[in-house]
């Protein structure tokens, strides 16, 4: 017996571990070097200095210094887990997309809900809007489908974004509030942004502070395409819908909640899923064709409209069921990549412009948040499909071209090859017009939609709309940015206007804000507002 022996013996899958003297796995360094003592550090005499040579020392400090990476940008807080998705029933007729052709087909999913301005630490039932990112690994590649619980958004044009974002988290100078959306600086930007008042009525809903994730909705938000084998395009937007029904709490539970247990809703999901109680939603779509978005009231590249499940119903195509949580939170949850423009042949954009500039974001911050180019080597982002490229180094490769051969076309007869017939192909759509800067005529509307939700509402839901915006803005201190957000709710609906006004003790109603679509006068004032001349 050689101490070789000693020192080793064979897992379940033939692999050699080295053992320590209880037969447990023997503790290593990063290069697998036997750890003899991990509680003293090396020094000279009991009392002396701690000595360089101690590599083991280093090797673990430096480590733990290195662990944290920057939190997203938004949705910072999020939970995951993984499942699977069903197909109903083939769609070829209205998309290609492999993983819609076959009836009881099954993909697997990656799911991470999420809050998007709080920070990573920060409370589960903040009032706010949540993240409903689905990663499909299909066969032909990843389909991220990276929505919201709620249907619509607060801007008509990405490049808002950063300044949407910059006024919803913390104040930059006091770093405070850390997860609300009870301040001035959010409510003074909602306030200059008429766009966003449908949103308004959505968040200050009982949906922004949902129960658990499991009785969420989920929306993809914009318009997309189906493209079927022969080119043809069906728009579509997609809905999740929870099996166990959309529930909340009310504001005086999320609270006292958020102070009793901060993780609520990771519990709730945890819990569920090693109890065996899988959640499940529906995967609905609404289809339509470019007849119907000519004749529907609002432009369907409007990402602050829905359309009304009254004038399009949706239609179930698959089930999604969450059944196991990830091993490690951060390899999984924290490391996953979700990127809209990841989508396989059958699905593709439309023009809407939030769209079109989060197709650039998500790439973009990832190679920051994940720390280069090769984020689609960790196992949680690769596609669990075959995939093949020349794509190589850079820091961390872990896959890199085998062989001679890392160009194309090479007359070696090796590796990969396109294929027009199986390979993505976007949709080709006509496009022409001048390069401009400007927001069309038809997405000017900006409260029809708002009052259509608040009227949707029931006597108590319209009571907590207008608790929530009395307990909000009674936060700004700004005496005109409330009176500014009366003269928008005024263009909604006068009796949740003067509700609130009342609460808020403001005496003198302000006059309404201006109508919906700007004069030139506001544009002159304010070329934010830009409206296409005709
Ligand atoms: C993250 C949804 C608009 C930039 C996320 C996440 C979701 C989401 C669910 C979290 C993904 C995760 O769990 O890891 C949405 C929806 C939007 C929207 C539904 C509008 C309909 C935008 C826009 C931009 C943007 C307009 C930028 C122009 C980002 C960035 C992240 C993010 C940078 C962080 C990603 C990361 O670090 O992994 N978004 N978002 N989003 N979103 Fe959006």
């Amino acid at each position: 017996v050689t101490i070789h022996d000693q020192q080793l013996h064979r897992g379940k899958g033939g692999e050699l571990h080295q053992i320590a003297e209880d037969g447990a796995e023997l503790l290593t360094t990063s290069q697998g070097g036997p750890v003899a003592d991990d509680q003293n550090s090396l020094r000279i005499g009991a009392r002396g200095p701690l000595l360089v040579d101690d590599f083991h020392f280093r090797e673990k400090i430096f480590h733990f210094d290195h662990e944290r990476i920057p939190e997203r940008v938004v949705h910072a807080r999020g939970y995951g887990a993984h499942g699977f998705f069903e197909t109903y029933e083939p769609l070829t007729e209205i998309t290609r997309a492999d993983l819609f052709q076959r009836a009881g087909e099954k993909t697997p999913v990656f799911v991470r809900f999420s809050t998007v301005a709080g920070n990573k630490g920060s409370a589960d039932l903040a009032r706010d809007v949540r993240g409903f990112a689905v990663k499909f690994y299909t066969q032909e590649g990843n389909w991220d489908l990276v929505g919201n619980n709620i249907p619509i958004f607060f801007i008509q044009d990405a490049i808002k974004f950063p300044d949407l974002i910059h006024a919803a988290k913390q104040e930059p100078d006091r770093a405070f509030p850390q997860a609300q959306t009870a301040h001035d600086n959010f409510w003074d930007f909602i306030s200059l942004t008429p766009e966003s008042m449908n949103m308004v009525m959505w968040i200050m809903s009982d949906r922004t502070i949902p129960r658990s994730f499991r009785f969420m909705e989920g929306f993809g938000v914009h318009t997309f395409r189906f493209v079927n084998a022969k080119g043809a395009s069906t728009f579509v937007k997609f809905h999740w819908k929870p099996k166990l029904g959309l529930q909340s709490v009310a504001w005086n539970e999320a609270v006292k909640i958020n102070g009793a247990d901060p993780d609520f809703h990771r519990r709730d999901l945890w819990q569920a899923i090693q109890s065996g109680n899988f959640p499940e939603w529906e995967l609905c779509v609404q289809l339509f064709d470019q007849e119907f978005a000519d004749n529907f009231d609002f432009d369907v590249l409007d990402p602050t409209k829905i359309i009304p499940e009254e004038v399009l119903p949706v239609k179930p195509i698959g089930r999604m069921v969450l059944d196991r949580m990830p091993g490690n939170f951060f390899a999984e949850t924290e490391q996953v990549a979700f990127m809209t423009q990841n989508v396989p042949p059958g699905i593709d954009f439309s023009n809407d412009p939030l769209l079109q500039g989060r197709n650039f974001s998500y790439l973009d911050t990832q190679l920051k948040r994940l720390g280069g180019p090769n984020f689609t080597h960790l196992p949680i982002n690769a596609p669990k499909c075959p995939f093949h490229n020349f794509q190589q180094d850079g820091h961390m490769a872990m896959r890199n071209p085998v062989g001679r051969v890392n160009y194309q076309p090479n007359s070696f007869g090796e590796g990969p090859r396109q294929s027009p017939s199986k390979g993505y192909q976007h949709f080709a759509a006509d496009e022409n017009g001048q390069k401009v800067r400007l927001r069309p005529e038809s997405f000017a509307d900006h409260y029809s939609q708002a009052r259509q939700f608040f009227l949707s509402q029931t006597p108590a839901e319209q009571r907590h709309i207008a608790m929530a915006l009395t307990f909000e803005l009674s936060k700004v201190e700004t005496v005109a940015i409330r009176e500014r957000m009366i003269s928008h709710l005024l263009n909604i609906d006068e009796t949740l206007a003067t509700t609130v006004a009342q609460k808020l003790g403001i005496q003198a109603m302000p006059k309404p804000a201006d109508a919906a679509i700007p004069t030139r006068q506001d544009l002159e004032r304010s070329p934010a507002l830009s409206i296409v001349e005709n």
